[in-house]
């Protein structure tokens, strides 16, 4: 917050002359916003636990396309999508989904570098339909795994990154109210593999 506001007092009071600068700080702000949005999003979520999520959709493939299709904005960092053909249908809440896919590739870009590819999948899997997600990032400990969907809870390698460690309490959460199971695969120095695997209708 206090970000946005300096960027912004600072594009206000036009010490940013140059259009580089300017583009620079707008673009802090813009990253700094989303940042707020998805932390919001995430403390209502939390709040609302108990609340009832819609199970009326069925096409999960539609719902993360218009989700992936929001998160590829101007200068973001290409993702790699792959998306089976006639999936079998699952009943969900389009607006829970897209706020476990946003919590998933935040941390797939965030933990990863620049330069490294993160892969969305969703696939058909013995009469269940997979989402994956998955970064060539420094990957989490074992000893790390058992932790990391606690709220509040960040691993100590982390620390470099900015976060409230709520975004895989979130994910769980959403996946268990659709009786789908959560599995995260992570090797150090190699990468992280989180799968969400969603009960066929
Ligand atoms: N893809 C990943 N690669 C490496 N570490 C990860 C990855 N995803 C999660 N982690 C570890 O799990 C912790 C918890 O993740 P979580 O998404 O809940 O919190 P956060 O990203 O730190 O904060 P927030 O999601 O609230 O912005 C992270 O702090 C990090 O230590
Ligand atoms: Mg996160």
């Amino acid at each position: 917050m206090s970000l946005i506001q300096l960027y912004a007092e600072t594009l206000r009071l036009g010490r940013a002359e140059l259009p580089e600068k300017r583009e620079a700080f707008l673009d802090i702000i813009l990253g700094e916003t989303q940042r707020l949005h998805g932390l919001v999003e995430n403390v209502l979520r939390l709040a609302r636990r108990k609340a009832p999520l819609r199970q009326d959709m069925r096409d999960l493939a539609a719902t993360l396309q218009a989700a992936l299709d929001e998160f590829s904005l101007p200068g973001a960092r290409t993702l790699r999508v792959e998306i089976a053909e006639e999936l079998p249908a699952v009943p969900h809440d389009p607006a829970a989904i897209h706020s476990l896919l946003g919590n998933l590739l935040s941390n797939a870009l965030k933990f990863s570098g620049e330069d490294d590819a993160v892969e969305v999948r969703l696939q058909a899997r013995k009469g269940e339909v997979v989402l994956q997600v998955r970064d060539a990032g420094p990957g989490i400990a074992a000893e790390e795994l058992a932790r990391i969907c606690e709220p509040f809870y960040r691993a100590p390698q982390a620390a470099r990154t900015r976060g409230s460690g709520l975004g895989l309490s979130i994910v769980r959460q959403i996946a268990r109210a659709h009786h789908a199971r959560l599995h995260i695969d992570s090797q150090p120095g190699v990468g992280t593999t989180v799968e969400v695997v969603f009960r066929a209708d």
